[in-house]
């Protein structure tokens, strides 16, 4: 039986394990505590520090990697992908990480991006500030998530306050986009090469974190764009696995944001709203499995549950709703959950 060793051991992996359990996959979880959510499904391997002897112990016991976050350390995905295939491959992660190096991926590959500018120093942020004008939005270039690790500078007073906040990261600053809506692709490439990719997703954001997701958007036109640098993506970094690239629509045009080298919260839909989950269709990919069928099964509402669950008797009396607990302690501001509603077509 294949064993599939995923770095990283939250919702993610948990829902991975999930899948990868209905298709005779194993997985293990490398975690950095032992009550990560992910352990509620799948064996965990705790190793709370850099430790590369019980990284070695980890690696030993599957014969796959792969990642449920771009924010691993690069030593630890180094370290893997020498000792087992690690898919998406060691490039397509540090491209990913940085969002500096992504945004110049994008535009290699004819894909239109935010104005930017990388920034190291608080006269080179004035100097970028001036340049795109404002508003815009001060990024780490690096381990940011849910908008963390991110500031809005409105006028030029926030400039200092800003940098004093982040000032010790490398930083990217980004021309404030003032989108129609926000999309993302999620598609997957097999071993094999084989590509599939779902319908287009809605996404709507609060205080940078997403909070509902709605599928399919059908535009045929958007979405082969879309399609079209996925692929060109996927083929440029000869990656496998599933891959989720957001996207600003801007004047009816796309406007890439970035991408992640995995499984979407954009894509938590498809559990139960597409003929092959996002999680299913991962493990089908990097274990040399056939590409499942990304069809919808009706129109999905996604819900997140930040900070607090929703009543759960009431969600269960719902006939077309789908109820998601990660086991997960509340704290403000982190994902708990999600519920996602299909209207059956
Ligand atoms: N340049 C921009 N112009 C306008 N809005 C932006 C811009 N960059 C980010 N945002 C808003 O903030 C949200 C989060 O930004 P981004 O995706 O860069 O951050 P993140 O922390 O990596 O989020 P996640 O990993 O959860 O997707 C976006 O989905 C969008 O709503
Ligand atoms: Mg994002």
């Amino acid at each position: 039986m294949t064993t599939v060793g995923i770095l990283g051991a939250g919702q993610l992996a948990m829902m991975l394990s999930q899948a990868a359990a209905t298709l005779g996959v194993k997985t293990l979880c490398l975690a950095a505590s032992a009550d990560e959510c992910a352990g509620q499904v799948a064996p965990l391997c705790v190793v709370p520090t850099a430790d590369p002897a019980a990284w070695e112990s980890f690696v030993a016991q599957v014969d796959v990697l792969t990642l449920e976050t771009e924010n691993v350390i690069l030593d630890l995905a180094t370290f893997m992908s020498a000792r087992k295939p690690l898919c998406p491959n060691l490039e397509s992660l540090a491209v990913s990480q940085d969002r500096g190096y992504e945004k110049a991926l994008f535009q290699s590959q004819g894909i239109r991006t935010a104005p930017y500018s990388l920034v190291d120093s608080l006269n080179e942020l004035k100097q970028a500030a001036e340049d795109l004008g404002l508003p815009a939005i001060l990024k780490t270039r690096r381990f940011g998530y849910d908008g963390k690790g991110q500031i809005r500078l409105s006028t030029v007073d926030d400039i200092t306050r800003a940098w004093n906040e982040l000032g010790k990261h490398p930083l990217i600053l980004e021309g404030f986009m003032r989108f129609e809506r926000e999309l993302s692709l999620i598609g997957a490439r097999s071993t094999q090469g084989d590509m599939a990719f779902y319908p287009l997703t809605e996404n709507w954001h609060e205080h940078g974190i997403l909070v509902k997701s709605e599928a399919p958007f059908l535009q045929a036109q958007l979405q082969a764009e879309a399609e079209d640098y996925m692929r060109s993506i996927m083929l440029g970094l000869d990656y496998v696995g599933v891959l989720a690239i957001e996207f600003f629509l801007v004047e009816g045009q796309l406007v890439a944001n970035e991408m992640a080298p995995r499984v979407h919260n954009t894509g938590h839909w498809t559990i139960e709203g597409a003929k092959t989950s996002q999680f299913e269709q991962h493990i089908r990919a990097i274990t040399g499995m056939p590409l499942g069928s990304t069809e919808v099964l009706g129109h999905s509402v996604m819900h997140n549950c930040i900070g607090m669950m929703p009543d759960k008797a009431e969600i269960l009396s719902q006939p077309h709703a789908y109820y998601h607990d990660y086991g997960k302690a509340p704290r403000p501001g982190r994902k708990l959950g999600h519920i996602t509603v299909v209207t059956p077509r």
